[in-house]
Parts: structure tokens; sequence; C-alpha cells
């Protein structure tokens, strides 16, 4: 072969596609912060995947997450699960002082994002060190809507959620307010003073509250989504077919083919 034969030769490394029931090889990919992060963080060491379903409260999220769970552990991927207020440091006292109502708003969106950071800290970085699927029903972006909601300012807010890790993918559950209050209502048999922000004083009536409340957020969601690029999905479909979309997906991101 002569050298300007060589020179045409190119290679072409084949896309790998993920088929349904196809066993899924991860293929880590670089990890980043928002902002500044957390210090000492070495980003190259985080070998997992995470992934965060958002989405309005009663959206079916953890519906999905329940069934990813054990598609992804049947798979052979160990996974944990994280969300807002389950830290072990503060969330007892996060859930008093919002029943008490005592809190102003800065003062109980900083408790909320200590709560978000000591999981980063505490789960979601070790997780993803040993090569973890971490699943997150919710992540910065309900914190800032509902922030955003009440009048909290951006630049500020994304300041402090620089501390977080940018995901490997999210994926929003898109539901109309009139299905989400069929499923607050077969989830809990009421819907919640918070879930329907009762705090804004937008009516006496809880279920109109709800309504125009979920609508604000979602207004906010929208607006954040072009800063933070999630994938809207189709909430207001069957459960089957929600997962089916989640599951195409996640595999690809899993394999890092997406
Ligand atoms: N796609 C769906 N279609 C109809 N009902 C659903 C769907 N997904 C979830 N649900 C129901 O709606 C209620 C709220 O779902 P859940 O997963 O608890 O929501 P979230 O975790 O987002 O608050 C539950 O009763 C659940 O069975
Ligand atoms: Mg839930």
């Amino acid at each position: 072969m002569n050298a300007r034969r060589i020179k045409k030769v190119s290679v072409v490394t084949p896309r790998r596609r993920v088929l349904p029931g196809q066993i899924i090889v991860p293929r880590s990919s670089p990890k980043t912060f928002y902002g500044h992060g957390l210090p000492g963080v070495a980003v190259d060491a985080l070998i997992g995947t995470l992934v965060v379903v958002e989405g309005a409260d009663g959206s079916g999220r953890s519906t999905q997450i329940v069934r990813l769970v054990e598609w992804l552990e049947a798979s052979g991927h160990a996974t944990v699960q994280v969300g807002l207020k389950r830290s072990t440091l503060v969330s007892e006292e996060l859930e008093k002082a919002q029943q008490g109502n005592i809190l102003s708003r800065t003062t109980l969106s900083l408790f909320y994002a200590t709560d978000f950071a000591d999981q980063i800290e505490n789960t979601i970085l070790p997780a993803l060190r040993a090569g973890f699927v971490v699943l997150a029903d919710r992540y910065i972006y309900t914190l800032m809507a509902r922030d955003l909601v009440r009048g909290m300012d951006e630049g500020w807010l994304r300041n402090l959620y620089g501390m977080a890790l940018v995901p490997d993918a999210v994926f929003y559950l898109n539901v109309s307010p009139d299905h989400l209050i069929q499923r607050n209502f077969a989830k809990d048999f009421a819907l919640g003073y918070w879930e329907s922000g009762m705090d804004l004083g937008l009516s006496r009536d809880m279920f109109d509250s709800f309504i125009k409340y979920q609508s604000l957020v979602e207004q906010q969601f929208k607006r954040l989504q072009t800063y933070y690029r999630f994938t809207i999905v189709d909430g207001n479909r069957p459960s089957d077919q929600i997962n089916e979309e989640l599951k195409l997906k996640i595999a690809s991101v899993i394999a890092g083919t997406q």
C-alpha cells in the first residue's frame, strides 16, 4: 500500500446502540460541577452514573424509580437512591421546621440546601466513586423552582447550587395539573399544605391554590429547562409507557451512547 492510500483510510468507531433486553456495558462519562462544587473532590474518580427524575408532586417519580431500580439491579447494575429531605444530618429537623412553618424563606431554602449538600457528600459521591447508578428522586431544579416561585434571586440560587454535580441525565415528568390532582388524591387522599403552595396565599381554597401553585412551579421548570437542558418526558401517559421510554434512554446513558 502506498502512503496516499493509507492516508485515505479512516477508522470509524461504530456507535453502539442499546437494544431492549441487551446487557448494558457501562462506560463512564466525565463529571463536572455546575459551579464551585465541593472542595477536594477528584471528579475523575466518579465513574458511576447519576440519573435524576424530576417532576411535580404526584407526577409519578416514585412509581418510575421503583421500577427502574428493579430493572437496573436485575441487569447487574448496583443502584443507590437519593431524594430531597432524606439526609441523615437534617431531614428530621427540616420536617419539624416545615410542620411548624417557623422559618423565613431564605432559612428554609438554606435548610434544604444543607440537606442536599449532605447527600451529595455522603451518599452521591461515594456511590459514584464505587461505580453505582445513582437515581435521584428530584434534584436542585425542584428546590430552585420552588424558591423562584417565592421570589428568591436566581443568581443567588445558581451560586448556592454550584455545589451540585451535573447529572448524566435529567428526566422531567411533565404532568398536567388536572392529572396531578387525581394522582395526589390516589396517593394521599388529600392535598398537602406545601404542595399546594398555601404559604403563598394564592387562594384560600386548597384545590384552587394547588392548581395555581403547580402552574407557577411548572413555569419556573420550563425556564430552568432552557438553562439546565433536561429531557422532558410526557408523564400524562400510562406508567408502562413512561417506563419503557425511561429504560431505553437510561440504557443509552449508562452505555455512553446517548
Ligand atoms: N403514569 C401514571 N398514570 C396514572 N397514575 C399514576 C402514574 N404514575 C403514578 N401514578 C399514581 O399516582 C400516584 C402518585 O405517584 P407517585 O409515584 O407516588 O408520585 P410522586 O413520587 O411523583 O409524588 C400514585 O397513586 C401512583 O400509583
Ligand atoms: Mg414520591
